[in-house]
């Protein structure tokens, strides 16, 4: 590592970088895009090289965990090339984790590539297992695929956490089924309350809404919760239920804001550093990274942005309006 580590204006410690490698999906989720999305001309994206340099120079500066986002990372072409020169920052000790948030579409195909490449531990999104459903909020997605794709990654030795946007009067009905599916199938499973971002045309963003808060007291009517402090590094909080000792994740960002603990900053496919999921500033890396090819430039840009990271987002729902929404899609930060 260089000598002096990453700490925000908050004091807050950087040291998880999501890094989204493309703002392409082969999914179109209600919540996430809108049908007619225009992508990134191909032009635009730092090579698999760059992602190299970029990620590498982060790892030499403080960070351990890593994840690959998108849109949908496995959509990337050759990114299993990434994936396995990512791999000698674990072998070196430098890198703790290197992971992904897939959709799961591609995992039969890629599963045991992502295990042979050090990845141990991935997070696949799924809202429902109900066919007709599935269909209906990923636009483009078949389940058959994803659950094929799954059963693929727990082959192959890796360890899975299911994602569920929780969606009023969508997967409300499911919030038993889903949580002992999870547990049957030895999966873990976090909730997400559903984020103001992107412009959707017309998705009802407060509609939507179905906080955590309730979901956890309908969760209480069936199962005692106790609190746990294990942590994986993201912003889940977790809680066992006592009477299966199913461990369940939640991430709120709308009913407990957990900002004052952030750890991560995310970097774009075309360079671009967010510094907050829910805020707008962003920097630029690429410049300073294709300026020269010694990496002081990208160094003082990477100090300069996190030198300007906002206490947190402004996400609230409360007036029933969205309030704090950000004009940027999820896919373009990878969430
Ligand atoms: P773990 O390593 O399993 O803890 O993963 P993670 O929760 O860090 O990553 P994942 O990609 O599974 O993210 C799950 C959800 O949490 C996504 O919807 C993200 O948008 C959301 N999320 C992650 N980090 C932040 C954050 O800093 N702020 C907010 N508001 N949401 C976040
Ligand atoms: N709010 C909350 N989570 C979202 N995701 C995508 N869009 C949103 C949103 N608007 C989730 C995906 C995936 C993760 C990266 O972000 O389902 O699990
Ligand atoms: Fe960090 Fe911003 Fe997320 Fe808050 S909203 S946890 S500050 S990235």
């Amino acid at each position: 590592m260089t000598s002096v580590p990453l700490i925000d204006p908050f004091a807050r410690p950087i040291s998880y970088l999501r890094v989204s490698v493309t703002d392409r999906c082969d999914f179109r989720c209600v919540y996430c895009m809108s049908e007619n999305m225009t992508f990134l001309p191909k032009k635009e994206l730092l090579t698999l090289e760059e992602l190299d340099r970029m990620c590498s120079t982060f790892i030499r500066m403080g960070v351990e965990k890593l994840r690959i986002t998108g849109g949908e990372p496995l959509v990337r072409r050759e990114i299993m090339t990434f994936f396995r020169s990512m791999s000698r920052h674990l072998e070196s000790g430098a890198l703790q984790e290197l992971t992904l948030t897939t959709n799961g579409s591609q995992l039969s195909r890629f599963a045991g590539d992502l295990y042979a490449a050090g990845v141990r531990r991935i997070n696949v999104s799924l809202d429902t297992l109900d066919d007709a459903k599935f269909s209906r909020v990923t636009r483009w997605g078949k389940l058959s695929k994803v659950l094929d794709g799954i059963d693929a990654a727990q082959k192959a030795g890796l360890r899975v956490k299911i994602n569920t946007v929780a969606l009023k009067g969508f997967n409300e009905d499911e919030l038993f089924s889903l949580t002992e599916w999870c547990a049957s199938s030895d999966l873990d499973l976090t909730f997400i309350e559903v984020m103001p971002m992107g412009d959707l045309g017309g998705e009802d963003r407060v509609g939507q809404y179905w906080s955590l808060k309730d979901l956890r007291g309908q969760l209480a009517e069936q199962y005692t919760l106790k609190e746990l402090d294990h942590r994986t590094g993201g912003p889940a909080r977790y809680v066992e239920l006592k009477e299966t000792g199913q461990q369940l994740g939640f991430i709120t960002p709308l009913t407990h804001n957990f900002c004052e603990s952030c750890n991560r900053v995310r970097l774009t496919c075309t360079g671009e550093l967010f510094m907050c999921l829910g805020q707008e500033d962003n920097a630029d890396l690429r410049g300073p990274l294709r300026a020269s090819e010694s990496d002081t430039l990208l160094e003082d840009a990477i100090r300069a942005a996190i030198a300007r990271k906002p206490k947190g987002h402004d996400f609230d729902y409360s007036r029933q309006t969205a309030d704090g929404q950000v004009s940027r899609h999820m896919s373009h930060t990878g969430g």
